[in-house]
């Protein structure tokens, strides 16, 4: 089988995200739900000036259905079964009825205009055979 390269794609500016604030966005495709969030502290896989930002798939590993970022656990969670994910830590499962870890979507940092750029996914993205589709 052939693997389709990933889009680059443009996503935001690292100045314009505000801290614990989630920024929706599609990738690799319009089908495949994603938020981006800096967490004001360098994480594990984080990008941009301060080393905080990450980004996943947000639906859930399990059903697929769709994640809620909880501000205040700073965790994505999922109304269906209750599973729950740390973006702190590459998006690890910490509890519910999903098996795997959030998908992580690959960013990269311009430091030329401050452009976080989507270019990859690690993790299938739940339902597919194949992320690029
Ligand atoms: Fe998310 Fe079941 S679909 S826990």
């Amino acid at each position: 089988a052939t693997t389709l390269p990933y889009p680059r794609a443009g996503i935001a500016k690292a100045a314009a995200l505000k801290v614990n604030e989630p920024k929706a966005f599609n990738y690799p495709d319009d089908d495949s739900f994603c938020q981006m969030l800096r967490l004001g502290a360098p994480v594990p896989g984080g990008v941009g000036p301060d080393g905080d930002i990450v980004a996943f798939s947000t639906q859930c590993t399990h059903m697929g259905c769709p994640l809620s970022y909880d501000k205040q656990a700073r965790t994505f969670k999922c109304g269906c079964h209750f599973s729950i994910f740390d973006p702190e830590m590459h998006g690890q499962m910490v509890d519910g009825q999903a098996t795997e870890n959030l998908p992580r979507i690959l960013l990269e940092h311009d430091p030329s205009d401050d452009t976080l750029y989507a270019v990859a996914v690690e993790g299938l993205i739940y339902g597919r055979q194949c992320n690029v589709l």
